[in-house]
């Protein structure tokens, strides 16, 4: 049932140094990602502040990105970011005299997957950085739309998608979920059209083509977004409203207009809503994913809007997103299960809670379904939670097994424990990592720790290691079934022709 679309496929061809390079156990102890070129063990970036401007006859985004920085090594100076396709045209290093200096930098070979190094050596530690640069018709994470492609046919649009390796095609930056920034930005484009970020969005903004934002959460790279078009906007409840084409707007306010009450139940058992607003972005239908979310602003396809709700439960997974995978995220490619699996449970909790019990396990039904067929066709090695990239294009190895295998070890727990005891782990688990990322071994650590042997001789260590770190499915997987589907199968339809 999930709409697993890609946004573009890029097939990994990779050399064995290459392999390498991206091989996490050749990697320092404290950098797990293999994804990011970026010396995050020796220095981060703590706030970015973006000033671009679009330019829809190029397809480009152009201006800089001010990178503030925490040093965390004595012993370099040098800062490493990721790009892919940019053209960088200057960069400035702020010392601690608050000067700003011109400064040496190199962008490195374009390697398929990880893109082009840009590695920039002030001879001072900076404390910040200016990168002038301009974004190309190549970026992997931006569509250009022409006025033709949009629905109203008048004006074009611009949306990103970051998640996974893709906010290095428009912004110079550490790539890699295990560095969070704060950001500010200032976007400049036509007069007619309306910018909006996963940021502080101002429904009654003056549409005046000069925009400014910030987003005062730290969040890694992967959520920073932003969407231009001839956007409208509609309020749902005093936290949630639509940006969309006027032509869809009225459409989708009625069929996500259960947004708030999502909210509601998810607080009640996950803890406050940290974030402000909630609202959403419908894109066009050329946006490859069912949803995106980017915090404050989920970005949605307007294909799931059916006109009987019964496509919502993809607000109610990227709402989920706002406690797991944005507020507790995962630090590398690998454990993207801690997000989508988390996500998927906490979605059908609150499908649940706000629809009730039937539909819940319904759609749980119709998930394990699909899983299984899914894993049938996968290479076994693709079929672990913690999964193993090999090198690839975190994009080529995208399945259902993280969403719907995480999900159903997370019932597993849930139906030994009872969901008093699991519902207060995960709260906690939420609250004591906010705005922390983390990996597969340190949360199996936490799970020990506050669950499985804090309530000995439920769930054994066999039991969990076999759920993360083994192929396929244990035998002993719980299997939701749905009396709906068996009331479908037992009654007679007759098709009756016009
Ligand atoms: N964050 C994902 C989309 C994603 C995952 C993009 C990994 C790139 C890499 C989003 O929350 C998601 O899971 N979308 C699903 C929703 C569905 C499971 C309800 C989709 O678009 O199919
Ligand atoms: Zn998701």
């Amino acid at each position: 049932m999930k709409i697993f679309k890609r946004f573009f496929i890029v097939l990994a061809t990779l050399t064995l140094s290459q392999f390498a390079a991206a091989d996490v156990s050749t990697n320092k102890s404290t950098l797990n990602d293999a994804y990011t070129y970026a010396n995050y063990d020796q220095v981060v970036t703590t706030h970015l502040y973006l000033d671009l401007a679009v330019d829809f006859e190029q397809k480009s985004l152009s201006g800089f990105a001010e990178l503030t920085l925490k040093w965390l090594d004595d012993s370099t100076k040098t800062i490493i970011l990721d790009t892919r396709d940019l053209v960088v045209h200057k960069v400035l290093a702020q010392n601690s005299q608050g000067n700003w200096k011109k400064v040496n930098f190199s962008l490195a070979k374009r390697d398929s997957v990880l893109g082009s190094k840009l590695s920039i050596k002030p001879s001072f530690k900076a404390s910040k950085l200016r990168v002038y640069y301009n974004s190309t018709e190549k970026a992997s994470g931006l569509q250009w739309l022409s006025a033709e492609q949009t629905a109203g046919k008048e004006k074009p649009f611009l949306f990103s998608q970051n998640q996974a390796i893709h906010a290095r095609s428009w912004i110079p930056i550490q790539d890699t979920p295990s560095v969070r920034v704060t950001y500010t930005a200032r976007i400049s484009t036509d007069k007619d059209l309306l910018a909006v970020m996963s940021a502080n969005n101002v429904p009654d903004t003056e549409r005046d083509g000069d925009y400014f934002f910030s987003m005062p959460q730290a969040i890694p790279a992967y959520l920073i977004a932003i969407g231009v078009g001839d956007l409208h906007f509609k309020a749902m409840s005093h936290q949630t409203g639509i940006y969309a084409e006027s032509n869809i707007l009225d459409a989708a306010v009625a069929e996500f207009d259960d947004t708030q009450a999502m909210i509601d139940k998810a607080e009640k058992m996950y803890g406050k809503y940290r974030w402000g607003r909630y609202d959403l972005l419908i894109l066009p239908p050329s946006f490859p994913f069912g949803g995106m979310e980017n915090p404050r602003l989920s970005f949605i396809t307007p294909t799931v809007i059916a006109g009987d709700k019964s496509l919502v439960n993809l607000i109610a997974h990227e709402l989920a997103h706002s406690w797991s995978g944005n507020l507790v995220t995962n630090e590398s490619r690998r454990d993207l299960w801690l997000n989508e699996g988390f996500t998927s449970y906490v979605e059908n909790r609150i499908m649940e809670a706000v629809f009730g019990n039937k539909r819940a396990t319904m759609e749980q039904a119709l998930d394990a379904q699909g899983l299984n067929y899914e894993i049938a066709e996968l290479a076994p090695g693709d079929t672990q939670l913690y999964i193993d990239l090999k090198g690839r294009d975190p994009d080529d190895a995208f399945s259902g097994v993280p969403y719907t295998k995480g999900q159903l070890f997370l019932i597993y727990l849930e139906q030994k424990f009872g969901r008093e005891r699991f519902d207060s782990f995960v709260l906690e688990y939420f609250d004591s990592h906010a705005f922390q990322s983390l990996g597969t071994a340190n949360f199996v650590k936490y799970l020990k720790a506050n669950l499985t042997h804090k309530y000995p001789n439920i769930v054994s260590d066999k039991e969990v290691n076999e759920w993360i770190y083994e192929q396929g499915l244990p035998t002993y997987v719980p299997k939701p079934t749905s009396t709906a589907f068996a009331t479908i199968d037992q009654t007679n339809f007759t098709m009756v022709s016009k």
